[in-house]
């Protein structure tokens, strides 16, 4: 928690950091991201199992608009092309997730080959082009076999995924270095099963609870097997807020703590410091079941690096309507806030990356997701012009560059997002790319933030400091 709320006059200025020197290190990965549901369509495709996201978005009232990934951007069929688009842009590594239904239809057991060779044949072509691939193995879209069974609710789970994760390294470890296990465990357990707004779409505080400890099982389970797999780095994407207080008041400055342990620690405290935060068993009370010594030795299990998905930060207001943990972010007026309603705070991601480094110890950190959804004006001429995607993409890069010059041991960046997707309980009605794309077509316009991003890769970053 952070006691002091960043004024949108009164914080540093990122450039103004005295240690700062003229750009970022070499060797700094400089890449994009994007998920398999978001981007692939072909969701049946070559015998691949259909995904809870693919069951959700077809039933009624889910996505905005009743869309579905179904095409998306047609990246299952249209990779190559991708591939050739990101190397224009000057990628260094390329953020993606495997589909775990295409690989392994019912989730455990049978190997759909034809869906391996898909993420084989993307992998090799990334690697002829120059650019580091970086796999999730879990981007939200569980096989709907496996959620019969109980999905993320089931603690077999953890075997089921350490299997898949198993299969992968198998087949791809040669060829990719760096790994993350989950995307954002927080996301999956409150959207999922508790708010219901994301698939599988539960609303159930208990069922919240063991999933919330069969994600972390889950990732230790696939941190051993790449142990005794893997050669290079594994690692998990964590969404965080810095969390601050709306109000001095007693309420707010409690709520603030009880949402800065729901959303930052619930799920580093175990894997850094072997313990769950007090207040997670507080808020969730009978329903939190035991976790024991064996289970938290497990989400122990060392890893090598953290990603940071980073969006906004969270003022915190005291709202005891909002279970488990009684609290709700509200923006103030004088901030400019995102399509998504979410507040650009740019000074949030150093006071977050710093207080990972004095938290947990200073881990190597990527930031594997940080972009904004703004309404884009339509192409006119090939160009799309978004100076505020640009302008939010610049401060946040300024941010990063500040927490790097402060001792934050920060290795790479990945914005969110390579292309214009399927935002999912939004459909397509954000758009997040830093290229865009046509709905009808299928064409792809890189943006100015493309061109502005590339520049940043080209100078190592010392752009920034002419802007
Ligand atoms: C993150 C998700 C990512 C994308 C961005 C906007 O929470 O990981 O898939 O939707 O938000």
């Amino acid at each position: 928690m952070f006691s002091k709320t960043p004024q949108p006059d009164s914080h540093p200025d990122p450039r103004a950091a005295p240690t700062c020197p003229p750009g970022f290190p070499p060797g700094f990965l400089w890449g994009a991201a994007t998920s398999a549901y978001q981007i692939e369509g072909s969701p049946l495709a070559d015998g691949a199992g259909a995904s809870i996201w693919h069951r959700f978005s077809h039933a009624p009232g889910t996505i905005a608009n009743g869309e579905t990934g179904d095409v998306a951007c047609d990246h299952y069929r249209r990779f190559p092309d991708d591939v050739r688009l990101m190397r224009g842009l000057g990628l260094r590594a390329y953020r993606f997730s495997v589909n775990w239904g295409r690989v392994l239809p019912e989730g455990r057991g049978r190997l759909n080959r034809k869906g391996l060779a898909f993420y084989e044949r993307l992998v090799d072509r990334l690697l002829d082009h120059g650019i580091a691939p970086v796999v999730t193995l879990y981007h939200w879209d569980l096989p709907v076999a496996l959620d019969e069974r109980g999905g993320w609710a089931n603690r077999d789970v953890a075997h089921w995924f350490a299997d898949y994760a198993c299969l992968l390294y198998r087949s791809l470890g040669d060829r990719v270095e760096l790994w993350i296990t989950l995307n954002e465990p927080w996301v999956v357990m409150q959207g999922g099963y508790i708010a219901g707004t994301l698939a599988p779409g539960r609303r159930d505080l208990a069922e919240g609870a063991r999933v919330s400890q069969n994600l972390l099982l889950a990732h230790g389970q696939a941190v051993r097997a790449y142990r005794a797999e893997g050669r290079h780095a594994i690692g998990i994407a964590v969404n965080l807020e810095p969390k601050y207080p709306a109000s001095g008041s007693r309420a707010d400055r409690e709520a603030t703590v009880r949402a800065d342990a729901y959303m930052n620690r619930q799920f580093l405290d175990p894997i850094f410091r072997g313990e769950h935060p007090a207040e997670i068993r507080e808020m969730f009370g009978a329903a939190w079941p035991e976790f024991s010594d064996e289970d938290i030795a497990l989400a122990r299990s060392p890893i090598d690096f953290l990603g940071v998905n980073y969006y906004t930060r969270g003022l915190t207001r005291h709202d005891p309507a909002v279970k488990p943990h009684r609290a709700r972010n509200i923006s103030e007026a004088a901030r400019r806030t995102t399509e998504m309603g979410w507040e650009v705070c740019p000074e949030g991601l150093i006071d977050i990356l710093e207080w990972v480094k004095a938290r947990y110890g200073n881990p190597p950190i990527f930031i594997t997701e940080n972009g904004a959804a703004f309404p884009d004006p339509l192409p006119c001429q090939g160009i799309v012009d978004d100076p505020l995607r640009v302008a939010y993409l610049c401060d946040h890069l300024r941010a990063a560059h500040t927490a790097l010059a402060r001792g934050v041991d920060l290795r790479g960046y990945f914005a969110w997002s390579l292309l214009d997707n399927f935002e999912w309980a939004e459909g397509y009605s954000k758009r997040f790319g830093l290229v865009s794309v046509d709905r009808e077509t299928q064409a792809r316009i890189p943006k100015a933030s493309a061109r502005f991003y590339t520049e940043v890769i080209d100078t190592h970053g010392a752009c920034l400091l002419d802007r």
